[in-house]
């Protein structure tokens, strides 16, 4: 029906309605890049338009889809994007946190939600999942993914796009997913963003390319190139990319859309004008133009001249109307106008519900001396730092659309949660960054940090005498939410050194201190892991993170996250993620320095928390692996179990996690990948026997030929609580 459906309607099209339908203008009330869409009214009449992107509320989607309903010759309706990257008006932690929880079903039901509140609110797009594998924490999207590893990676791909997409696009709360950016994105050299990649296929296949083959695989319907140039040629315009690997191995069939310029920014990478590049990324298999109108303005001529043929052109304008189709856009371009749904459908109670529990499952507690934490709700506790009392840094990057007003400080949070039963007080101490230019870029969309102009130790001596008059001090310190997230990456991935001067002072008073470390990226925090008591990290938790930390510091909820990414002892180790390669000369275990081993003379080869770490209020412990078989054959499957006991006095979450090696590969193999993981809960003395079946397609890779193989031989086992430590043992895959 569709194709039938299709076909009349192209039928009926001119080539310029055609080339329209491939023109992404954005609404303006977000915007990433110079350019921004002009004349665009004019230009929807005129059918020079297939989708608007950043504009919201039924009102105004429902004023421009008319445009193109009444106005336009075949009355062909729009497609209505938006960076929904965490939620929507109820805005949930960034990507990253998110996966720190290690909560399949939690993650795809705040993707549900983030649907429901933009398909009330009139869209029905959004540019998410962003599901690039990240091992450089200079760079500043690793805040908007899902963290170093693919097999984490890949299963929050998948139930991301579920969670937006739901079992039925013609639904009104379900929303088309953009699986972004295609592809290795998160590679950029030294962490630069939009920084060129250079990568063996071999990398790719094993370890970058997984999350978006699962997130394909999940039925996304729409897929956006990335800016970057890979091995020589720009994802924008890849051939290899877009077509052979996307559309012949994988099968997708969702459509294409560049990010933002990425189609006219590939005369700035040196590929020629805008008319030539415009040629090119159609020919590769990019089907939408955002922002650029490269296509808008060139394509016809390219015709014209002989370049591009018209199947180019077809090709790409059916997979829009085909998207615009399963959204149910020609049935009713009006389904998602309902004042009546964003009234009763955005930051609903439950919402925020959610948006408060799925905080505190995101949070990591990477130190706790001497049972710091959780803190007593009496006495007096004195809040301190920039991030102390400010809405605006909650929500972390990308929240375009997050409701402030229904966002309260770390400080409101405390007060509320602890109502009078302590006395809450609170100072700056210090500035966000000490320059006041950098702080102002370190804030987005206007969403200002306070700032106190009077000298440094003026401003530190407050808080030095509030912090005296306290029980406890709570150092609200780290990054703003605009220091990580798109052009944000940074050279040093230290908390502001004006901060760390605040947190000495505030340690020299001898009175506890709880750093709660805001960050959107692996910070480098040796000094403050070694001198801190304790350190609860909340990346950005959205709307009701002030909540949430509120009730993990007063411990109403055990702290159960997990890092999903490295965290290093210095910049210098960057890149650094656990499933490295082991070389032929590896440092043996616990050494820091061997002379002709492959290490550092000035820091040691281990991470400050290796991925897959977190602590809790309680403590887990684990017993030995146990096999039921030694040996694996082909097609069958053997069961490894730990038994894991809480040894501690509260209730708490652990994520057992299970890795693997490859003792015999035909090219090397990582010393250890993740394959499994669950999240149990455990009573205080309670153990449960936690079982992984493993099977020879758990063990497959790509190997040099790019054949996806598992290969006969020894596999060592690890099963733990984080990569570092494990316990082991060891079978045999048997050949045929
Ligand atoms: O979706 C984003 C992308 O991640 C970065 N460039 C702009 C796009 C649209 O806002």
């Amino acid at each position: 029906k569709m194709n039938t459906f299709i076909a009349h309607l192209m039928a009926k099209m001119t080539v310029d309605e055609k080339i329209g339908q491939l023109n992404l203008v954005t609404g303006g009330e977000a915007t990433t890049g110079a350019a921004v869409s002009t004349d665009v009214e004019n230009k929807i009449k005129a059918g020079r338009v297939g989708g608007v992107f950043s504009l919201t509320t039924p009102a105004k989607v429902r004023k421009t889809q008319e445009m193109a309903v009444n106005y336009s010759r075949l009355h062909i309706p729009l497609i209505f994007g938006q960076d929904v990257i965490h939620g929507y008006k109820t805005s949930f932690p960034i990507p990253l946190a998110l996966a720190a929880s290690w909560d399949m079903e939690l993650i795809k039901r705040t993707a549900r939600v983030a649907a429901t509140e933009a398909s009330a609110d009139g869209i029905n797009w959004t540019f998410s999942p962003m599901v690039d594998i990240a091992r450089d924490p200079r760079w500043g999207r690793i805040a908007e993914g899902s963290g170093e590893d693919a097999y984490l990676g890949s299963a929050i791909a998948k139930i991301m796009v579920q969670g937006y997409q739901g079992d039925d696009l013609k639904k009104n709360n379900t929303i088309m997913a953009c699986v972004k950016h295609f592809a290795l994105y998160g590679a950029a050299e030294a962490g630069r963003d939009y920084n060129t990649t250079d990568m063996s296929l071999n990398r790719m296949y094993n370890e970058y390319l997984p999350p978006y083959k699962a997130a394909v695989d999940a039925g996304a319907g729409s897929i956006m190139a990335s800016f970057n140039d890979i091995n020589g040629t720009p994802a924008t315009a890849n051939k290899w990319l877009l077509t052979d690997v996307l559309r012949k191995q994988w099968g997708f069939n969702g459509f294409v859309v560049s990010d933002y310029t990425g189609v006219s920014e590939m005369t700035a990478h040196g590929l020629g004008n805008l008319q030539h590049v415009s040629g090119l990324a159609l020919k590769a298999g990019m089907n939408m133009d955002m922002v650029s109108e490269g296509f808008l303005t060139t394509l016809k001529k390219s015709l014209a001249e002989g370049k591009i043929n018209i199947t180019d052109i077809n090709t790409a304008c059916r997979l829009i109307l085909e998207a615009k189709y399963k959204l149910g856009l020609f049935d009713d371009p009006y389904k998602y106008c309902s004042e009546e749904r964003a009234k009763n459908e955005i930051l609903t109670p439950d919402h925020l519900r959610l948006a408060r529990e799925a905080a505190t499952q995101t949070f990591v507690l990477l130190k706790n001396q001497n049972h710091t934490l959780p803190l007593k709700k009496a006495g007096t506790i004195a809040v301190i730092g920039p991030l102390g009392n400010t809405r605006s840094n909650m929500p972390g990057t990308w929240s375009v659309n997050a409701d402030l007003a229904a966002t309260p400080s770390l400080l409101e949070g405390l007060k509320t949660v602890a109502g009078d039963k302590a006395n809450i007080t609170y100072a700056l101490g210090a500035n966000l960054l000490s320059d006041a230019t950098e702080q102002k870029n370190a804030t987005m969309f206007g969403r200002e940090i306070d700032r106190d102009s009077r000298p440094e130790q003026e401003v530190i001596g407050d808080a030095i005498r509030l912090a005296e008059k306290a029980d406890v001090v709570v150092a609200a310190l780290g990054e703003g939410s605009e220091m990580s997230g798109e052009s944000s990456s940074r050279t040093s991935i230290d908390i502001p050194a004006v901060q760390q001067r605040l947190l000495a002072a505030l340690l020299k008073t001898g009175k506890p201190v709880v750093l709660v470390l805001f960050t959107g990226r692996p910070l480098a925090i040796k000094w403050e892991s070694d001198n801190v008591p304790a350190i609860l990290n909340v990346w950005f938790g959205g709307t009701q993170a002030a909540l949430a930390i509120a009730d993990v510091l007063f411990g109403d909820v055990n702290p159960s996250g997990k890092l999903p990414v490295t965290f290093p002892q210095n910049v210098g180790q960057v890149p650094i993620y656990y499933s490295h390669k082991n070389t032929g000369r590896p440092l043996p275990d616990g050494h820091w320095f061997t002379k002709f081993r492959s290490n550092y003379l000035d820091v040691s080869n281990e991470p400050l928390y290796p991925f897959g770490f977190g602590l809790s209020y309680t403590t887990f412990t684990y017993s030995g692996i146990k096999l039921n078989s030694a040996n694996l054959r082909p097609g069958g499957s053997i069961t490894a179990s730990v038994t894991v006991t809480n040894t501690g006095s509260v209730e708490g979450k652990e994520t057992v996690q299970l890795y693997t090696r490859d003792m015999e590969g035909s090219i090397t193999r990582p010393v250890k990948e993740l394959k499994g993981f669950q999240k149990i809960s455990l009573k205080p003395g309670e153990h449960k026997e936690v079982t992984f079946t493993i099977t020879g397609n758990d063990l497959k890779f790509y190997d040099a030929h790019l054949k996806y193989v598992a290969e006969p031989g020894e596999f060592k086992i690890f099963v733990g609580p984080n990569s570092r430590n494990v316990k082991e043992s060891h079978f045999t895959l048997l050949g045929r």
